[in-house]
């Protein structure tokens, strides 16, 4: 049997098999932010197809931090029940299930005509709005952790296996985390123990108020644009402090999967997680350019626990029975065309007809 389908056991979660469907935005969801009937059976079919464990798309926390309007919330009580039926359709098809949850920061839109909150008044690439950013104040940093913690409760009310903290990309946790975003003189910036402090407390404040077994990961980028080497020793502080927290695992992506995608490579983190994973003794999750048994052999041979998958699963949420039945890889171009297409045509891939 291929090791990516062996059981695996994490602190406090069981796991079928080594699969994980990365968070995905599908941009089906309703506009109220409620979840769609269309988003219960992608993700129902994806968790009758051999995954061990799926992550949702990111739910913002707070309106203040959502990115776009077919985005899912879940920012309060009311968005519960429609979860609830995706986390039952996903345990009865026969997987596991987790929420990760958000603050898109400079990324998000304007919300009331205010422009959007960061570590600092620094635009990011991309951004859902072309309002320059503003700097957050310590006691506003406070509510996004409540605002974290709080959305935590309602993802164990849904019915969820765990939650993730989005801290990867180009979302706030990671404008913290990067010096090129983050420049704060405060508690919140400078040394890495400071910017990676938002993010301490929001897992620490969830784990307090869950209790310590209920599973909490973490997602990041495993590199940054700008003195990249030190990122390196940045990244070791991260491991180890969410050893300290009790976080079940660190899903690593990095900032540019999409242009490395498009180069045809594969595995695009591999050698710097799997030098982390060594360093320090936490779970860890490669994301990023996985398209077979044999890449999922590689990274599990790295010594790496999990392999994490998105947009082939886009193409073909079937993936891992048509590789058990004998096809070599994804068709998955690595395009990126799914972040454009269902908006513009309704289909996810340029595969689907
Ligand atoms: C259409 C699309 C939506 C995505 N949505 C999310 C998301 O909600 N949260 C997240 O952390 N990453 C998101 N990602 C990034 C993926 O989870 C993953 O990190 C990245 O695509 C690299 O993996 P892959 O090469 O297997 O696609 C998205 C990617 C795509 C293409």
């Amino acid at each position: 049997m291929n090791k990516a389908l062996e059981p695996v056991k994490l602190r406090n979660i069981e796991l079928k098999n080594r699969v994980v469907r990365s968070a995905t935005q599908d941009y089906f969801g309703n506009h109220d932010g409620t979840v769609s009937e269309e988003q219960i059976k992608i993700h129902e079919t994806l968790a009758a197809n051999n995954i061990g464990l799926i992550i949702t798309a990111h739910n913002y926390v707070t309106p203040a931090g959502k990115v776009s309007l077919d985005q899912n919330s879940i920012s309060a009580d009311l968005y519960i029940d429609g979860h609830k039926k995706q986390t039952e359709a996903v345990h009865k098809a026969g997987a596991k299930i987790i929420m990760q949850i958000s603050h898109a920061g400079a990324g998000a839109m304007e919300l009331d005509g205010n422009p959007p909150v960061a570590p600092s008044a620094v635009p990011i690439p991309f951004p859902a709005s072309d309002a320059t950013p503003k700097a957050l104040t310590a006691q506003e940093i406070e509510v996004i952790i409540q605002q974290f913690i709080d959305a935590a409760v309602r993802v164990k009310k849904a019915g969820y296996d765990g939650v993730q903290v989005h801290g990867a990309h180009q979302y706030l946790f990671s404008q913290f985390l990067n010096p090129v975003y983050n420049k704060r003189t405060d508690e919140y910036g400078g040394s890495v123990e400071n910017r990676f402090r938002i993010s301490e407390r929001a897992i620490a404040g969830i784990k307090k108020e869950l209790g310590e077994e209920f599973p909490v990961f973490l997602k990041v980028n495993s590199n940054i644009e700008e003195n990249d080497e030190a990122y390196y020793d940045d990244l070791i502080y991260v491991a180890q402090k969410c050893k300290d927290l009790g976080v079940e695992a660190i899903e690593y992506s990095g900032f540019n999967f999409t242009a490395l995608g498009r180069q045809g490579l594969r595995k695009y983190y591999l050698d710097r997680v799997a030098a982390v994973r060594k360093e320090v003794d936490i779970p860890a999750i490669l994301v990023g350019g996985i398209r077979s048994f044999k890449d999922m052999d590689e990274v599990l041979d790295r010594g790496i626990d999990m392999v994490s998958i998105c947009r082939p699963f886009i193409s073909e949420p079937d993936l891992i029975s048509k590789l058990i039945a004998g096809q070599e890889e994804s068709r998955c171009l690595s395009c990126s065309k799914c972040f454009v297409l269902p908006k513009r045509t309704g289909k996810r891939c340029v595969h689907h007809q």
